[in-house]
């Protein structure tokens, strides 16, 4: 050990915690940006939307009229209680409030979950591509995640077959997202009820990840919660509500589980923040939801778009995405390295995607996820500008 590493010690779990690659392209951007060129950015997770008004006016509000101390550390009753009612209105699935924990976005959700669910050694099936935090929260925590590669066949989601083929006596949970980041497809409610049946049959946990609710085109999504009072399902105020920034979800737990959930809230970090508690009673209201509905169908738009121009470039995508933001392409007709690739359609084409390598082991050089972050004109636009680089290169 060199006198630094003795100095500086960092501890081992951090050899398994990846940095987002996306950030890379992202540095890539910003200086390009600084030198005065015009970057498309199609890697972004997050809407290009400002948030809804009335949720802002909320949020002013409560600055003047509430004190701004710590909340309970599984959220304030109103909100709790509001996002009771939001099941009941547009599930029509009965979930009691003392079920929900309101928490510092869906990313305080997932480790609350894993932590009161995971010992050291445990493992967690999960869909490669996926979204990569999961796997970096089980390993934070001491588990395993055991990643599933998943294709086209089966929509790019964990289906009961291969969450069987995959089980160990060490799975302790399954978790799928639906929609999916970075694939933007579904899981079918009947394939979430019988996972979750699969899991309870083995003593395990189904956990969902349904943060894209609200972002899905052409259909809506039933809950996983109507599966049953033992799935664990987390959301966020960051998507369809677009509150990216207020750093606000939620997470719906079994009853005999939400006094270690809230215990853990309380010794990770206190309490979900109290402004944007206030801010968010004001996302279900009909002014704002009337808003968020009229992004969704600009979203659907841009989709529409989106799909057939990549597809006329040559890029291939076997599954139509239904939700979320993203399309997940195959560009292994125009590339062998989807991250060579990201790079050079930055640097010649000043449009920023993210390669797949950020999303798992399974076949990343031949993937890319794009964004439809950005208004039709500036997917036009960056269509064009791909299909000038991809002429330029052949
Ligand atoms: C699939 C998925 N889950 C969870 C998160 C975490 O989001 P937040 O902590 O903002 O709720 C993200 C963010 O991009 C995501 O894509």
């Amino acid at each position: 050990m060199d006198d630094r590493a003795r100095r500086f010690h960092v501890a081992s779990r951090m050899a398994s915690i990846a940095p987002f690659e996306v950030m890379e392209i992202q540095t890539l951007a910003r200086r390009l940006e600084a030198q005065g060129r015009d970057v498309i950015h199609l890697e972004i997770g997050e809407p290009d939307f400002a948030t809804p008004a009335p949720v802002v006016e909320a949020a002013k509000r409560a600055l003047d009229a509430e004190p701004m101390f710590y909340t309970s550390a599984l959220g304030i009753p109103a909100l709790r209680e509001a996002i009771s009612r939001f099941y009941a209105e547009r599930y029509g699935v009965e979930v009691p409030a003392e079920r929900v924990v309101v928490t510092a976005g869906s990313s305080a959700a997932l480790l609350l979950a894993f932590g009161v669910l995971l010992d050291a050694g445990d493992e967690v099936l999960l869909s490669d591509p996926g979204y990569p935090c999961n796997r970096h929260f089980v390993h934070a925590l001491g588990g395993e995640p055991r990643l599933v590669p998943v294709g086209a066949d089966s929509r790019y989601q964990l289906t009961p077959e291969l969450a069987l083929r995959a089980w160990s006596p060490r799975t302790r949970v399954a978790m799928v997202a639906s929609p999916s980041n970075p694939t933007g497809t579904l899981v079918e409610p009947g394939e979430i009820a019988a996972l979750a049946a699969l899991a309870r049959a083995r003593g395990a946990t189904l956990l969902v990840d349904e943060i894209y609710h609200g972002l899905t085109y052409g259909r809506d999504a039933r809950t996983a919660l109507e599966a049953g009072d033992d799935v664990f399902v987390i959301n966020s105020f960051s998507k369809y509500f677009q509150m990216t920034g207020w750093r606000l979800g939620w997470l719906v737990a079994p009853a005999p589980y939400v006094r270690e959930i809230e215990k853990l809230a309380q010794n990770l970090y206190i309490s979900p923040s109290t402004l944007a508690q206030h801010a968010a009673l004001a996302a279900f209201e009909p002014a704002t939801i009337a808003i968020l509905e009229a992004r969704r169908r600009e979203l659907a738009q841009r989709r529409d778009v989106l799909l057939p121009a990549l597809e006329s470039l040559g890029f291939r995508i076997p599954v139509k995405p239904e939700g979320a933001f993203y399309v997940y392409a195959d560009c292994a007709a125009l590339t062998d390295d989807s991250f060579a690739f990201a790079r050079a359609v930055l640097e010649n084409a000043g449009v920023a995607i993210t390669p797949g390598k950020d999303f798992g082991r399974h076949a990343p050089q031949r993937h890319i996820r794009i964004a439809y972050t950005q208004p039709v004109a500036r997917l036009e636009e960056a269509v064009a500008r791909l299909r000038d680089h991809l002429r330029a290169g052949s």
